[in-house]
């Protein structure tokens, strides 16, 4: 083909964005340079807290420096197996704590900050963290399965609801959003990220920091907690799916495919990062000044700190990297890492390093002031309590309401043959089988300590409450992951008895999440069997999947009629269910990830490159498998509703568009009309993908620059714009310093309701 493509280069600071707006900074340099101790000593000395963060640094011991970068995790029992609480407290009286973690509750928090504030030297408050992921006290779905809403409300509801619940407990930093692309549907923690695709995820990430933040200039509120975005960087890579594997990647997979959601959580304003627990090409993320420094702290200017993973510096030893305890220290700040979890080996070398010029005062004095920093942002220094009586101490009946909504949105129907859904809300008699038919296992990892309190609503308690007079029984028939399957016969029994049977399948929470990979993503257990035993008996029936991962759906899907892909929902599972299940709620969700036919498949994603042979079923020698049809089970975007759209094709505000003007901040809209054809309210999600066919690093088939979630009554129609930017039409490459290519050439547009969308237009860069 020959074609010659003009280039133009954009080099570093976040792409187009930052160049058109005149923001774009110097390339990063190397270690040790002028621009490098810059970056150490922060950029922001114009900051409302610099005089007073430089005025404290001058006050403060080595060891009371040394100490603020040390976090402890709490459990409240003191003496032996009480985790570091004895340590901790210990600490919190010398002056030798920044940090507590794992402990939240606005008595306990007030006490140990009681021995900080008033006990130790200085009185530097501490900074107590938690893991609040999907919720505190209301426990909304898992993060993938909000990903499936397409819906950026759904996440900033839940960090809101969350923030206000947690800050009035204590706490007051939360290790969230978790924000890894990752194309494994083995690993286990897919499940707390918003599945394979950089651009839902980084809106998804934003919108979860804002939801945590706010616009992150009011972090002393009563009702914002400071967000952490994490894992930095690439850890959902991991090879095989295996959880803290190692990742291997080239410069502009990473800008392209890794980073995206981390830079629009900085841009969104988020207060601090967390390093990840894998290698990335060779250099582990706690000790890479590339990603850490060079990126994040220079290119993008992060003036938050970065804290290590739980004992991810101790781990650079494991990892081949570090020779001892000082030397994964000395590793670990140089490359920018501010806060130690859990182990301690900057406080326990931290001076030796100093005096033997391993670590300069310089960069320690940068790491303290960043958490500094975020004390006074959170209004720590002046008020370190919370109010006792003012403890928010269950749900309300709005956050409640929150969490339904947010759960019902969150779902996808994946199947739905002759409208077996939704059910009549007249039915006679109901019968709800399977291991978490009357379960109340749905509230997904990382639940928060809202999960022990208040139990979710099972979906047997659910249908029963939507539909008061039906008959509903429940038979559970087999358990989540055991062999046993003399209860299925029951089970039949059941379904032969009822007008229609609901089985409720899936994994168990503690099935996804952290160190909860897979390397078999069926239905596990016997599951399959009894939904085969339903299938037999000829009578209607509806699989509803609870899960934390996509699953490789095998033969039983033929003979179900309709299936629905709740995830893990959260507290009001039951009612959301039954919410789609009775049609109250049309399921407007999609796939924000693809499900494999076999995990053989795996990685298969939507966004991937062409080959030179890409599938031909008629041709042997092109690129698929003797045994499988092409592409996934279902793909990435998919979802179905209770009725009908159109989407028209796209049409463009111009045709071409140059470089030059893309570059200065011109942008083009892509209108695109979206019908309802059916003759039921319901929601479709629009969604706008891209293809660069021709360019000089070879670009994915498809990706997704644009969606909307559109809710429309029987035959209304809407018109809905994308804008694209050059950001959305560039990509970056292999340069390590940052540089973001716009290429002259055309660009395939593709809108439609899933990654298989067929609308087209084509734009040209001139
Ligand atoms: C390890 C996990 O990787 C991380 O996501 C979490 O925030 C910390 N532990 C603290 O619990």
């Amino acid at each position: 083909m020959g074609v010659v493509r003009r280039r133009t280069v954009i080099t570093a600071l976040g792409g187009t964005v930052a160049a058109a707006a005149g923001t774009g900074t110097a390339r990063a340099e190397e270690p040790g340079s002028v621009a490098d101790a810059q970056r150490e000593a922060g950029p922001y000395e114009a900051g409302p807290y610099e005089a007073k963060i430089k005025a404290l640094l001058g006050r403060m011991t080595v060891e009371e420096k040394l100490g603020q970068l040390q976090q402890m995790s709490w459990t409240g029992d003191s003496g032996p197996g009480g985790g570091q609480t004895d340590q901790a407290e210990k600490a919190a009286r010398t002056g030798r704590l920044g940090s507590v973690f794992n402990i939240y509750g606005a008595k306990h928090t007030n006490d140990l900050q009681r021995l900080a504030v008033e006990e130790s030297r200085l009185g530097i408050p501490l900074l107590f963290g938690l893991d609040v992921i999907h919720g505190f006290w209301t426990t909304f779905p898992i993060p993938l399965a909000q990903a499936s809403s397409f819906d950026p409300a759904v996440p900033r509801t839940d960090g809101e609801v969350a923030a206000a619940e947690a800050r009035s407990n204590g706490v007051r930093w939360t290790f969230a959003p978790m924000m890894d692309v990752t194309h494994e549907p083995r690993w286990g923690r897919i499940a707390e990220g918003n599945g394979e695709d950089p651009y839902l995820t980084a809106t998804f990430a934003a919108a979860k920091t804002r939801g945590f933040q706010g616009d992150g200039t009011h972090l002393d509120a009563h009702n914002r907690l400071a967000a952490c975005a994490k894992h930095f960087v690439a850890y959902g890579g991991a090879e095989g799916g295996r959880d803290y594997n190692t990742v291997d990647t080239s410069e502009a997979h990473l800008r392209n495919h890794y980073l995206p959601p981390f830079k629009a959580a900085l841009d969104a304003g988020v207060a601090t990062v967390m390093a990840s627990f894998n290698t990335v090409s060779g250099v582990p993320a706690h000790g890479n000044r590339h990603t850490l420094t060079d990126i994040l702290k220079g290119e993008w200017g992060f003036d938050g700190f970065v804290v290590s993973d739980y004992t991810g510096i101790q781990e650079l030893i494991v990892h081949g990297f570090a020779a001892d305890g000082a030397d994964a220290g000395r590793l670990a700040l140089n490359a920018g890492v501010d806060m130690e979890m859990v182990s301690s080996n900057l406080t326990d070398h931290g001076r030796q390093l100093l005096k033997s010029g391993r670590i300069t005062a310089r960069r320690l004095d940068d790491a303290v002031s960043r958490i500094l920093r975020l004390k006074f942002r959170l209004g720590l220094f002046d008020n370190p309590y919370v109010d006792e009586d003012a403890a928010v101490t269950e749900p309300t009946q709005q956050a409640r309401a929150a969490a339904r909504a947010t759960a019902a949105r969150s779902m996808v129907l994946l199947k739905n043959d002759r409208g077996a859904l939704p059910l009549h809300p007249g039915v006679g008699s109901i019968t709800v089988v399977g291991p978490f038919a009357n379960s109340t296992d749905l509230q997904g990892t990382w639940a928060g300590p809202g999960a022990g309190t208040f139990p979710a609503v099972t979906l047997l308690a659910g249908i029963k409450a939507a539909a008061p007079q039906a008959e509903v029984t429940s038979v559970t028939g087999v358990n989540a992951d055991g062999t046993d399957t003399s209860g299925i016969k029951d089970a039949a029994a059941a379904a032969r008895a009822a007008d229609v049977t609901v089985v409720v399948v899936g994994e168990p929470s503690a099935m996804s999440g952290e160190a909860s990979s897979r390397s078999d993503i069926t239905l596990p257990g016997a599951q399959e069997e009894l939904i085969t035993a339903i299938a037999a008996t000829g009578k209607p029936f509806v699989v509803v999947l609870v899960n934390g991962r996509p699953l490789t759906i095998g033969g039983w899907l033929d003979s179900a009629p309709a299936v629905l892909e709740a995830w893990h929902p959260g507290m009001e599972a039951g009612n959301a269910v039954a919410d789609i299940l009775f049609g109250t709620v049309d399921p407007g969700g999609k796939l924000p990830v693809s499900f494999p036919r076999t995990v053989g498949q795996v990685p298969i994603h939507y966004n991937h490159e062409n080959t030179g042979r890409p599938y031909d079923a008629d041709n042997k020698y092109t690129s698929k498998y003797l045994d499988l049809p092409d592409g996934p089970q279902f793909p990435f975007g998919h979802g179905l509703s209770y009725t009908t759209f159109t989407i028209g094709d796209p049409v463009l505000s111009t045709p071409r568009i140059s470089s030059r003007a893309l570059r200065k901040g011109d942008t083009v809209d892509v209108k695109v009309t979206v019908r309802n054809t059916g003759e039921r309210a319901g929601d479709e999600v629009v969604q706008l993908y891209l293809h660069d066919p021709v360019a000089s690093i070879v670009q994915p088939v498809r990706r997704l620059r644009g969606f909307r979630r559109v809710s429309l009554a029987p035959s209304k129609s809407t018109t809905v714009r994308f804008r694209l930017a050059a950001e959305d039409l560039g990509y970056w490459t292999h340069d390590t310093g940052g540089q973001f290519e716009l290429e002259a050439g055309d660009i395939d547009i593709y809108v439609g309701n899933s990654s298989l969308a067929t609308g087209k237009t084509t734009l040209t860069i001139t």
